[in-house]
């Protein structure tokens, strides 16, 4: 049995060619693609330079001997693949939950095409089931958390690991309050109405930005869904 995040890896590193510039995502998912385009650059010289999302993602690219780039560098990337934890209507996604939601969602907007690799548990919740991530501003966060809780009732603090008093720090030194919203009917509307809080400087809500999602299953084939 093949593990279908990896599955939807592999057929979406095939979309990355020669001379690309690319964006590599965080988590889990992302990782079967950093492996897989690292094989490619290792087997047949594939020349590349990749922006990675996150520290994670960044050391272990290095390790696949992936050239890294800084994002200034470039106008525009090709092509970026990333995970998400849900997808939605008009392929609205929720990411953010390991962590990287800001570096994600500039580097997104950075690509002319954005592949979403995943498993199909992505899909069968109902869409705002998976906690909203929100990445802020750490001085006077509780006051940004009692704005947040305007909107659901359940907002809570990351925290560093499960049992840790100390918040989780992102790369860009902010925290992340997860909002348990249970469904979210309307995700453009949402993340504009989250944005305008002074204190939150990203939303884990990516809308219009994907250009295809792909569903890898146990059997090794693959779902893409279209906007
Ligand atoms: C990282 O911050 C997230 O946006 C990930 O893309 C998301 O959490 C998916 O992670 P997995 O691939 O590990 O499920």
């Amino acid at each position: 049995m093949l593990d279908p995040k990896e599955v939807a890896a592999r057929e979406a590193v095939k979309a990355v060619k020669d001379g690309m510039t690319i964006g590599i995502g965080t988590g889990s998912t992302a990782a079967f693609a950093i492996r897989a385009i690292g094989e490619r650059v290792k087997l047949e010289g594939l020349h590349v330079r990749a922006v990675a999302t996150s520290s994670r993602s960044r050391e272990m690219a290095a390790e696949w001997g992936i050239p890294l780039i800084d994002l200034c560098e470039v106008e525009a990337l090709d092509l970026t693949i990333d995970g998400a934890d849900q997808v939605g209507p008009n392929l609205s996604l929720i990411k953010g939950g390991g962590g990287a939601l800001l570096r994600e969602k500039i580097v997104a907007q950075a690509s002319r095409e954005l592949i979403i690799i995943c498993d199909e548990t992505k899909r069968q919740m109902p869409f705002g089931q998976h906690p909203l991530p929100v990445a802020v501003v750490p001085f006077g966060h509780t006051l940004t958390r009692r704005r947040l809780e305007r909107f659901c009732q359940k907002v809570l603090l990351r925290p560093k690991a499960p049992d840790s008093p100390e918040p989780y720090l992102t790369d860009d030194g902010l925290y992340i309050y997860d909002m348990h919203m249970e469904t979210i009917a309307d995700p453009p509307q949402l993340e504009q109405r989250l944005k305008q809080i002074v204190g939150v400087v990203e939303v884990g809500l990516f809308n219009g930005l994907a250009s295809r999602v792909l569903f890898g299953f146990h059997d090794g084939h693959v779902e893409e869904l279209l906007p």
